[in-house]
């Protein structure tokens, strides 16, 4: 069984001519379901374009959204908008609201957006200015505490869902995929074959969900997951303990590609 992954592919920012590209290379690889990662447009258009790559597509899309796809609306409504369009639309799947998917035998599916939580490295004394401060309807003119509360808020809800979900898949999956948009460990925040430093890793990592992960890994050794990322736009690869491996993806932005094509044997 083959899977395309794809994440950060900012779609908004490319000639349509590009996203057919994109979506043609997909299809030539003959995949049977495709995993979109986040950062697929921004809020006024994301909707639109996720009914392109389905157009484009002959398989399943199972995705999530990522910061970016929330930049000019609010995160509740374009949580909703989303969740709406895929109740009509059996082709695509958002797995910030879906159950474990079975993907073939011995191997399930499950996913949320994921938030960076400030919690690695030094949030207090950052001098990162993250676009979401003030593009987020949520997130603007916050002040730096409320602020932190916001994002730790986001990141518990995503790490609450992987609590339900990821046990339930393990009930008849050997290995798991989890498809996220944030790094859930400061080690699987790579910028150009380097970790964040503490300035960058309170906005590039979930600790809540790193923890969340191992908590649940640590008691089923035999068992696998493999953990799919982006946001950095750098691509690397962490294991934290020996059955939990992170990928994290590459991105150009306006060159969207394929990330990595996955078998599931
Ligand atoms: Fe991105
Ligand atoms: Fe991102």
């Amino acid at each position: 069984m083959r899977i395309v992954w794809l994440t950060d592919i900012h779609l908004n920012g490319v000639a349509d001519a590009v996203t057919d590209d994109l979506l043609a290379t997909v299809t030539a690889r003959r995949p049977a379901a495709v995993l979109v990662g986040g950062d697929i447009a921004e809020a006024p258009d994301v909707r639109e374009y996720l009914l392109r790559i389905a157009a484009g597509l002959d398989c399943p899309v199972y995705f999530v959204l990522g910061n970016h796809d929330y930049y000019f609306g609010s995160v509740q409504q374009v949580r909703q908008e989303i969740y709406r369009l895929c109740q009509g639309h059996p082709q695509l799947t958002y797995l910030t609201y879906a159950e474990p998917v079975r993907l073939s035998a011995g191997y399930a599916l499950v996913g949320h957006d994921g938030w960076a939580d400030g919690r690695c490295g030094d949030y207090d004394n950052s001098r990162v200015v993250m676009s979401d401060h003030r593009f987020i309807r949520e997130l603007a003119g916050t002040e730096p505490e409320a602020r932190l509360s916001l994002l730790q808020e986001l990141a518990g809800e995503a790490a609450d869902h992987v609590r339900r979900v990821l046990p339930q898949a393990l009930e008849y999956a050997q290995e798991v995929l989890l498809l996220t948009h944030v790094p859930p460990f400061r080690e699987a925040c790579w910028h150009e074959g380097n970790i964040a430093d503490d300035q960058w890793a309170p906005h590039f990592s979930s600790q809540v969900m790193g923890e969340t992960i191992l908590e649940i890994m640590r008691s089923r050794p035999t068992q696998r997951l493999t953990v799919l990322c982006g946001h950095t736009h750098s691509s690397g690869e962490f294991a934290p303990i020996p059955n939990v491996r992170v990928l994290t993806g590459a991105a150009e932005y306006g060159r969207p590609d394929i990330c990595r094509v996955l078998t599931l044997s």
